[in-house]
């Protein structure tokens, strides 16, 4: 995956998923609840749906585990992010990425538009982990920054907003979701984290230079936030575009239309 933005870039090599275009779940789940757009519910209902499919993806489909292996926890081959001049600048891979906690995600509401099929989904994760092997050079609230090795990041409370456009397309008789845009806003109560091995071993500097970072989380979380949230957008694109390649939606929302009663003939 490659994506080029003015200020900063994200590249995202995610492994944990990987299956052929064609394939898709023949048979709806039955703990999966379906809706009805036209139900006046629909939101209420959608909600709940969307929290049954994170714990099916949380626990993987036992049928199809090769095809759909847990979430939780997602790994990550590598996220390169490279963030220009300004107050933050960032040059950093990190590798060996491994992301816990979606199994305590909770949905707090999904909202599908009837006319455009895009959503707004609402999450409230209470606590995530994050582990990685990082590489970074950079600077941060003034600091610079320069060392390789393990580093852990803490979310706290995190409240995720994600914008997400599809288009819908038609495969085996059935319509899927193809999910091409998300956008991610999001907020936390707290963030606690490590970089091990910073200036490459100077341990007073590292210390301090952690310390500095844990008291000034918000200020450092806020600094890096359009690249955070741009690295979330990336990996919830990816990561729904293969859920929903996979998983067709009339089996989540059974007046969903077809894609030539929405795109006319030549969709
Ligand atoms: C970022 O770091 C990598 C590895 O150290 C280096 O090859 C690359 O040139 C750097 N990019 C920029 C824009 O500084
Ligand atoms: C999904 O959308 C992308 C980008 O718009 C497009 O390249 C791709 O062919 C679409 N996939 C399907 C299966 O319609």
């Amino acid at each position: 995956m490659f994506k080029f933005q003015n200020i900063y870039i994200v590249y995202i090599f995610l492994t944990n998923i990987c299956w052929g275009q064609d394939d898709f779940l023949q048979t709806k789940p039955d703990y999966l609840q379906t809706c009805k757009l036209a139900d006046p519910e629909f939101t209420k209902c959608s909600t709940k749906t969307v929290q049954q499919l994170f714990t099916l993806l949380v626990e993987g489909i036992e049928e199809v585990k090769n095809l759909l292996p847990s979430i939780d926890p997602l790994s990550i081959d590598e996220i390169r992010l490279l963030q220009g001049n300004g107050p933050v600048s960032i040059n950093a891979t990190l590798t060996d990425v491994t992301v816990r906690g979606f199994d305590k995600v909770k949905v707090i509401e999904s909202q599908v538009n009837s006319k455009d099929f895009s959503w707004i989904t609402t999450l409230f994760l209470p606590k995530m982990r994050i582990d990685a092997q990082y590489d970074l050079k950079g600077k941060i609230l003034i600091i610079p920054l320069v060392g390789h090795g393990s580093l852990w990041l803490e979310p706290v409370n995190m409240r995720v907003v994600m914008n997400a456009k599809t288009r819908l397309y038609e495969k085996g008789g059935h319509t899927f979701y193809n999910v091409t845009e998300t956008k991610i806003d999001y907020e936390l109560t707290g963030l606690k984290l490590r970089l091990n091995n910073l200036f490459d071993g100077l341990k007073a500097l590292e210390e301090s230079t952690n310390k500095f970072m844990n008291d000034n989380w918000k200020l450092a979380s806020d600094s890096l936030k359009p690249i955070i949230a741009k690295t979330i957008e990336d990996i919830m694109l990816d990561l729904l575009q293969k859920v929903f390649h996979f998983l067709p939606a009339d089996y989540i929302v059974t007046d969903i239309p077809k894609p030539r009663d929405v795109y006319g003939q030549d969709y």
